[in-house]
């Protein structure tokens, strides 16, 4: 079904910024008195919220193929619940994470390869129509600057299943992130999320900007 929300999601590896963005992004967007909402994934309604803390509590090992599976279940009824719904009145949606999370993640990350589009093509299609975001603004640190971060003593966030990944997976799904960022250039924008926060906000900006109030556009990076 066609509607008139726009479909925003923040990508990036671990610790490059996207809930601190978020939280910018919303300030900004309140000022505007844009109608819009912010979510996260996985998570944002009851059943996901539940099958997030299934999916990072540190003592629950499984197999690559199930953690793809929990996500793309948890995928489907916060967009079913939330998401659809939001757009439909015409929001703005602001979300934390969505599919190239899980084809970073798991398709290159786990190398699982194709198996993980066509499970979240599956999840993300609602009689007959795929969700797919509008614009997905990809953070781009390396794995060192992204661990550093969330490792430090302040960052006030809870080590979870997949930080403690060795580095050589976290090097993956940034590969994967980056080799994404060409095959759906069409709704990515790349941010260089090394600078500092203010910096990577005035990129965010930019392209905000021309995504909501500058009407249709080929291109974001
Ligand atoms: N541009 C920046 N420069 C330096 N530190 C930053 C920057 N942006 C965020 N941080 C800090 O890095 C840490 C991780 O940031 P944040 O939680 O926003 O990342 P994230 O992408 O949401 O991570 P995760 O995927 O793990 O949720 C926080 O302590 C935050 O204050
Ligand atoms: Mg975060």
């Amino acid at each position: 079904m066609k509607h008139s929300g726009k479909f925003i999601v923040l990508e990036g590896p671990d610790g490059s910024g996207k809930t601190t963005q978020i939280g910018r992004i919303e300030a900004y967007l309140r000022e505007q008195g844009a109608d819009f909402i912010s979510t996260r994934e996985p998570g944002g309604v009851l059943v996901a919220e539940k099958i997030r803390s299934v999916i990072l509590d540190v003592d629950h090992a499984m197999s690559g193929l199930t953690e793809c599976l929990l996500y793309a279940a948890a995928r489907r009824e916060h967009l079913l619940q939330k998401v659809i719904p939001a757009l439909e009145q015409g929001k703005i949606v602001i979300c934390d994470r969505y599919v190239m999370s899980s084809l970073s993640y798991q398709g290159y990350g786990r190398e699982l390869g194709e198996a993980v589009l066509d499970i979240n093509k599956r999840a993300i299609n609602v009689d007959g129509t795929e969700y797919w975001p509008d614009l997905n603004i990809y953070l781009d640190v390396t794995p060192e600057v992204g661990l550093q971060r969330i490792h430090a003593k302040d960052a006030g966030r809870e080590i979870n299943r997949l930080d403690l990944e060795k580095e050589d997976f976290h090097r993956k799904v940034r590969e994967g992130y980056l080799r994404l960022s060409r095959e759906y250039q069409e709704s990515f924008a790349t941010i260089d999320a090394s600078q500092n926060e203010a910096e990577v906000f005035a990129d965010i900006k930019r392209v905000l900007e021309r995504l909501l109030f500058e009407g249709p556009q080929q291109e974001f990076s």
